[in-house]
């Protein structure tokens, strides 16, 4: 009962050193605290460079938190052959690869009915894709049940908090790869 251990330790990471604290006794979570938008891009492209076509990635935090800055790093990682823009106008951005893969890149922050919402057809997405979700919490559940839901908080100046949780098996084991490559299988 009561707070779950910690497994805790000084992380080298991009170049500096964080102070990371890994609960042990839930496998789906990870936190880590960023100190710079490259550190952001950085563990976005160790991200880019796990996914799979149909897998669903969720970004949640307020505006400025940094979730368009952790995609550009993701599709770097993933290998985009374009680059990262906010979607504004249109609400989804697609991103190619040299082997053909789609990046999808969905930013609900303008939707403005469940009508509209609906019509965006995810599941279309992920039979063609992977999906990146910017204000997921927008599509309710039309998101699926299963996916890896990413929360950025702002601390201040450059902190930021990002808390990684998975929902289904694909997605614990999608997070033991990042933990592991971050912790170097510790
Ligand atoms: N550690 C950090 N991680 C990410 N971004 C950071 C960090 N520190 C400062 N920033 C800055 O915060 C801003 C984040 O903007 P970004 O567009 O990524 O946010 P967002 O969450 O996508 O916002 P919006 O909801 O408006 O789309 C950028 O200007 C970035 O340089
Ligand atoms: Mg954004």
């Amino acid at each position: 009962m009561g707070w779950p251990k910690l497994k805790s330790g000084w992380l080298k990471f991009g170049g500096e050193y964080n102070f990371c604290a890994m609960p042990i006794l839930d496998a789906h979570t990870f936190e880590f605290f960023s100190k710079s938008p490259e550190q952001t891009r950085r563990i976005g492209m160790r991200l880019g460079g796990a996914l799979q076509p149909g897998d669903v990635i969720c970004l949640q935090g307020e505006l400025g938190a940094g979730k368009t800055t952790f995609v550009q790093g993701l599709a770097q990682g993933w290998g985009s052959l374009d680059s990262v823009s906010s979607p504004t106008f249109i609400l989804v951005n697609q991103y190619r690869r040299a082997d053909g893969e789609t990046l999808f890149h969905l930013d609900t922050y303008r939707l403005e009915s469940q009508p509209e919402a609906e019509e965006l057809d995810l599941d279309a997405m992920l039979d063609e894709g992977t999906l990146i979700v910017e204000w997921p919490e927008r599509l309710g559940n039309l998101i699926p049940r299963e996916r890896l839901w990413i929360k950025l908080d702002h601390l201040a100046d450059e902190h930021r908090q990002m808390n990684f949780n998975a929902s289904g098996k694909r997605y614990d084991d999608l997070l033991d790869e990042i933990r592991n490559a971050m912790f170097g299988g510790g």
